[in-house]
């Protein structure tokens, strides 16, 4: 970071002046202390007759301030610290940075070139593919998704076959790297507490026998009105919205305990982060193989 050249200064003045600072207020009574000394010396302070003697600091001790001093003026001169003024071997932290990685993508792109061309189908066959996929998901993917990457309420199963978006290999890759926002309105305005219900009944009708007959007739229609411009005629989702299917008996959300209707009168929405910014291409690459890995052998 640059800052201006009058902060800068003032800096660089602050800096110079603590050192000449300290060194002249160590010198000074080290110096003095050493000429004048006579053993039994106090400094004339006393509490409850416990006298505080005037000695000289040991000679160690300072040499030690003199090496920090030394020190600090030897940093000045090399390093960044005195305001703008880069130091004589152009150390920075960004620079710093950029190396350690380069030397990191050289390493990783050496351990993926035996698979990383492969088109995804082929690279899950490929054990340390896979190995190194597992834990990639384990260090950014697991809290969320789980470490066996079966999901939680909200957070879809990756490992059941099942999918909002969509299960090949572009779209999981798709998935990783722009994220996914699925956004599911709420209804409970339009439709009422009784649309709820009804509609409510209807999707539960398409997984569980037994549902009462009038409501799912009513839910039915309401659900035509309402429901299939996402969810399909069939309540068997859209991949391009991220609508799930309603049908199959798998639930992003969990289905019991009047959560179906919440979530209709609510609505509810789920959020993957876009990692493109946090991981490079190559391994998002390879995650999205493990990913693929887990519904296709
Ligand atoms: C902060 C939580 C979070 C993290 C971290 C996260 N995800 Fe997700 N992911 C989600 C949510 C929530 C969804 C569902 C989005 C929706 O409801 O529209 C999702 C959806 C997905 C999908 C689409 C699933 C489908 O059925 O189409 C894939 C694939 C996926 N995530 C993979 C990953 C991978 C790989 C990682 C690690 C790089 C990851 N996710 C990290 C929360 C997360
Ligand atoms: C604008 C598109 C859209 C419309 C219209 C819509 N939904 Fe949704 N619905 C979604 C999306 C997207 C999700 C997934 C939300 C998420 O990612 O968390 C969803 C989720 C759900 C869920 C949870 C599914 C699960 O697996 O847990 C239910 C139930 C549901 N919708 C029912 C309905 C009903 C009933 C209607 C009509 C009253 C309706 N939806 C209308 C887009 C829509």
């Amino acid at each position: 970071m640059v800052m201006s050249s009058g902060w800068s200064i003032w800096i660089i003045v602050i800096v110079a002046l603590h050192i000449v600072g300290y060194s002249w207020l160590l010198f000074s009574t080290s110096k003095m202390k050493e000429e004048d000394h006579k053993e039994g010396d106090t400094t004339g302070h006393e509490w409850d007759g416990i006298k505080e003697y005037n000695n000289p600091l040991p000679k160690w001790w300072l040499y030690m301030f003199i090496l920090t001093i030394v020190f600090s003026v030897v940093y000045l001169i090399l390093y960044p610290g005195m305001g703008n003024y880069k130091g004589i071997l152009n150390w920075t932290q960004e620079g710093a940075w950029a190396e350690e990685n380069a030397v990191v993508l050289k390493k990783r792109s050496e351990l993926f070139s035996t698979f990383i061309n492969k088109p995804i189908p082929e690279m899950i066959k490929d054990t340390k593919a896979m190995e190194i996929g597992e834990r990639l998901f384990a260090n950014h993917c697991s809290s969320c998704h789980g470490s066996d990457a079966q999901g939680a309420i909200g957070f879809p199963n990756l490992a059941d076959n099942d999918w909002l978006y969509g299960g090949e290999p572009a779209i999981i890759v798709k998935s990783i790297s722009a994220g996914r926002n699925g956004v599911m309105p709420p209804w409970g305005a339009a439709l009422g507490d009784q649309g709820v219900k009804q509609v409510a009944a209807y999707v539960r009708s398409f997984s569980e026998q037994g549902q009462d007959a009038e409501l799912v007739t009513e839910g039915q229609a309401k659900f035509g009105m309402f429901c299939v411009a996402c969810h399909g005629a069939d309540g068997k989702g859209n991949p391009m919205l991220g609508a799930p299917n309603l049908a199959d008996n798998i639930w992003l959300h969990s289905y019991d305990s009047g959560l179906l209707e919440t979530v209709i009168s609510k609505g509810i929405s789920g959020k993957m982060p876009k990692h493109s910014e946090l991981l490079d291409d190559n391994s998002i690459k390879v995650l999205a193989a493990y990913v693929y890995s887990l519904s296709n052998e």
